[in-house]
């Protein structure tokens, strides 16, 4: 089969580290026979919003659902698109259009990197944060009533479906299933948020039922991160609310180290639209056009979708380890970017990382 893939490099360091993620992929494809079908948009980034007044065509939706998955670089260049922007009118069009409603984000801490937390080894921390991506606090029911006037009000609300809730945590029981730990952390807050959270906990319940093999647990998100910092080897996979999500992926791999190395996924697992692989970081212009971008996240992330794309086969599994593996010897023993405390350029880790393979 030929897997077809839509690449969108984006803004900034996205255009420096997406020639290193496909290198490697290349690289691997080659040495286990998969055949992956590159093709390139330059679209969601600055110079198309210059050239178009928009982030995207029109025909967005049409032209790429057929694809398999999309490799994302990253978008934004706030000199030139108001962030609001360039996030809504491109990647969040993609996440809502295409449906994909589990943010995957591993968080592992790999050796040789340095851990913010004392006394931490690499087995320590590896787990994963499973946010719910389309649903929850970020909807747009709501509304401003007397404006400008002391009775001025605001009323933004959450939305929690069945549908949308249960999908989200049987993809999470699913993943906790085939884990060695087999454990699942749900982050809720039915103290403090009195309907929603108390639903959410009655589902997480009902599925818990349905995987008697998996031990699970719930923690306030509150206590729940400050455990993220405290003792994150208690963790297998955690589950969370858009919003609880997106603050817990985001402590995660940051007490897995730098923001450089951090992937993600948003995952469609009913496959019937595609899904989209990203580095967790930004367009980071503060270094963009120097070249020292750490292009190991892009990487990662590309293995994630190998990984996905390959539905279970084992050749595709074992493309993901050893692309996990070349990451895992080149940061033990470099080239090193600057922000793992090397002087190696984007270039030459990609290299160093395709050479293992
Ligand atoms: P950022 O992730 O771009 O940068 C934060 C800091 O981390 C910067 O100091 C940067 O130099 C450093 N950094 C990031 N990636 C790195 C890498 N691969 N290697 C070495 N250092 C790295 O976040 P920031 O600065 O808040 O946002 C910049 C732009 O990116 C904004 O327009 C923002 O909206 C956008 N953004 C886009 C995302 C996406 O496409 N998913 C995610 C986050 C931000
Ligand atoms: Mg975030």
């Amino acid at each position: 089969k030929v897997h077809k893939i839509a690449v969108i490099a984006g803004d900034g360091i996205g255009k420096e580290v997406m020639p290193e993620g496909l290198r490697v992929l290349d690289k691997v494809a080659a040495r286990f026979d998969i055949q992956l079908q590159w093709s390139h948009f330059d679209w969601a980034c600055a110079d198309y919003y210059l050239a178009h007044g928009k982030m995207l065509p029109d025909d967005w939706f049409e032209q790429l659902r057929g694809f398999d998955a999309i490799y994302f670089g990253a978008v934004g260049w706030p000199d030139v698109v108001p962030d609001n922007i360039s996030l809504w009118d491109s990647l969040l069009k993609f996440r809502r259009g295409f449906d994909q409603y589990v943010n995957l984000r591993p968080v592992r801490l790999l050796p040789g990197v340095p851990c913010p937390l004392a006394n931490r080894k690499p087995e320590d921390i590896d787990f994963y944060v499973v946010r719910e991506n389309t649903e929850g606090e970020y909807s747009n029911v709501g509304g401003r009533m007397f404006e400008g006037t002391d009775r001025e009000f605001v009323i933004q609300q959450s939305t929690f479906t069945r549908k949308g809730v249960d999908r989200i945590l049987k993809y999470a029981f699913e993943l906790a299933q085939s884990r060695p730990k087999k454990h699942l952390t749900s982050a809720t807050k039915s103290n403090g948020m009195a309907i929603s959270m108390p639903y959410w906990d009655e589902r997480v319940a009902a599925m818990a039922g349905q995987y008697p093999e998996v031990r699970q647990d719930s923690y306030h998100v509150d206590i729940l991160a400050a455990r993220f910092v405290l003792s994150p080897e208690r963790f297998d996979v955690v589950v969370a609310s858009n919003l609880f999500g997106d603050i817990l992926s985001d402590l995660g791999p940051a007490v897995a180290g730098t923001i450089g190395i951090a992937a993600s996924a948003n995952l469609n697992p009913e496959r019937n639209l595609p899904s989209l692989f990203e580095p967790v970081h930004g367009s980071a212009p503060d270094i963009f056009g120097k070249n020292i971008a750490n292009p190991i996240a892009m990487i990662w992330s590309g293995a994630m979708m190998l990984d996905f794309i390959g539905n279970g086969d084992e050749r595709y599994r074992q493309a993901h380890d050893v692309i996990i593996e070349a990451i895992e010897a080149v940061l033990v023993e470099g080239p090193r970017t600057p922000d793992m405390g090397g002087d190696a350029d984007t270039t030459s880790v990609g290299k160093a990382i395709a050479e293992r393979i």
